[in-house]
């Protein structure tokens, strides 16, 4: 699936900014909106350990902080220290909710990073069943 090479590589690039003195654990997010536009992410730790962001939501918070609020897939990679695992690393709880408010789960994609050339795709409703989003507040 050659179609997902460019924003994995962008997710490989933005796991290079994780800051992590605390897990050594890094990921890099890479999101990508309708309109083609990509917004990259690390997770940040915090000496508290509870402010702690993930790659995820960076990428999610600087995009629609930025007026974006239409995505159409996500790549993550993680793993420790600097070279990649080959290991997927999915996504949180909380990541997951976040994706629930932005995105259709039946057609946003996720691609889990093994490495450069190796991932797997699964919509957002596979990692989510049964997630709580803005259509169950409407009546
Ligand atoms: N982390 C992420 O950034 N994304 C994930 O999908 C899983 C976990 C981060 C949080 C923390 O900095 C480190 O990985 C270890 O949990």
């Amino acid at each position: 699936m050659d179609h997902y090479k460019e924003l994995v590589d962008a997710a490989i690039a933005a796991r290079k900014m994780a800051y992590t003195p605390y897990s050594n654990f890094k990921v890099g997010a890479a999101l990508q909106t309708k309109s083609g536009k990509i917004y990259q992410g690390c997770n940040i730790e915090n000496a508290t350990y509870t402010p702690t962001n993930c790659a995820e939501r960076t990428a999610f918070f600087k995009a629609v902080s930025e007026g974006e609020h239409d995505f159409e897939c996500i790549a993550i990679v993680g793993g420790k220290g600097d070279s990649i695992s080959g290991k997927i690393c999915p996504p949180c709880g909380v990541c997951r909710q976040v994706m629930m408010e932005f995105c259709d789960p039946e057609s946003f994609q996720v691609i889990l990073v093994k490495n450069a050339d190796e991932w797997e795709v699964h919509t957002l409703r596979e990692l989510l069943p049964f997630g709580f989003g803005p259509a169950n507040l409407s009546e």
